[in-house]
């Protein structure tokens, strides 16, 4: 849960250090780094980038996973573009088609980050939570906007 005065002070705070970090990697990470401070229930929060069938692991807070490349329609994050929509994983327990990065994970986010002018899938948003249902429908709006600052970094390079 994200609540609507956290997640627009948040907002901000991204929008000002993206703008204040030179070069895309560290301002991606710098922004992610402020979301898994400021949002506990985000115990990993990464980006993965789309490149031609292919997920490759972008900046991350957390611990290193061995899923660096996730082709798309494996997993939950490979799920999410392959069917063109967001993922909010109440608990990857029930999930047959799941990629483990850490043992503790409960739940898990996928929100796609597209190119605003066309639509396309250029990578996604993946948070993991530690509880049951640690992510909603506010979660998804979130990061949503999140993704939408994120956008024009991938779209115009830096
Ligand atoms: N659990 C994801 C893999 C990425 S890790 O969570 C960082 C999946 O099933 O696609």
């Amino acid at each position: 849960m994200v609540s609507p005065d956290t997640g627009s002070a948040l907002l901000a705070r991204i929008e000002d250090v993206i703008a204040a970090t030179p070069g895309r990697d560290a301002a991606v990470l710098a922004a992610l780094r402020l979301v898994a401070e400021r949002l506990p229930h985000y115990r990993w929060v990464g980006v993965y980038l789309l490149d031609v069938g292919m997920l490759n692991l972008g900046p991350y807070v957390g611990e290193p996973t061995e899923h660096t490349l996730i082709p798309v329609g494996q997993g939950v994050c490979g799920t999410a573009v392959a069917l063109k929509q967001n993922q909010v994983v109440s608990d990857v327990r029930t999930l047959d088609n799941y990629l483990a990065c850490s043992a503790l994970t409960r739940s898990e986010i996928v929100v796609l980050i597209r190119d605003p002018a066309t639509g396309t899938i250029l990578g996604q948003i993946d948070a993991d939570g530690h509880e049951v249902g640690a992510f909603d429908a506010s979660d998804e709006a979130f990061l949503e906007q999140v993704a939408a600052r994120f956008a024009p970094l991938y779209t115009h390079g830096r």
